[in-house]
């Protein structure tokens, strides 16, 4: 339950920061999402579109396995990183990922349950 909570909450705000970023065709492309439970379902759907309109997909995968699959679904400029979100040491690796692939740019936007 507290998984597909956080999936949701990935998807929708994903799904905000698209509609707003549309709204912003210039920057668009700088801007990058982070989206939780990418092996399968939604989150990987949405990994997936929204590599293909341009965003700079930070896809956060369970499993190899699911982080595998997804790279080779979508262009290379698609990351993927493991993470589970029931493990505090997975958690902050992934935080230090997103920070050092974020950089300067753009705050982090990073939601746990
Ligand atoms: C996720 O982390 C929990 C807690 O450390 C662990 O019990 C579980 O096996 C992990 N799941 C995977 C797929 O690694």
């Amino acid at each position: 339950v507290a998984t597909n909570c956080a999936l949701l909450l990935a998807a929708v705000l994903a799904i905000g920061w698209y509609i707003r970023d549309s709204l912003k065709v210039d920057d668009f492309n700088q801007k990058h999402v982070l989206i939780t439970g990418c092996d399968s379902g939604f989150g990987n759907l949405l990994a997936k579109q929204l590599d293909r309109r341009g965003f700079a997909v930070i896809a956060a995968c369970l499993t190899e396995k699911g982080a595998s699959d997804l790279a080779s679904a979508a262009s290379p400029r698609l990351k993927t990183l493991l993470l589970n979100v029931t493990d505090s040491e997975s958690i902050k690796r992934a935080v230090e990922f997103v920070s050092a692939e974020v950089g300067e740019r753009a705050p982090i936007r990073f939601r746990l349950p």
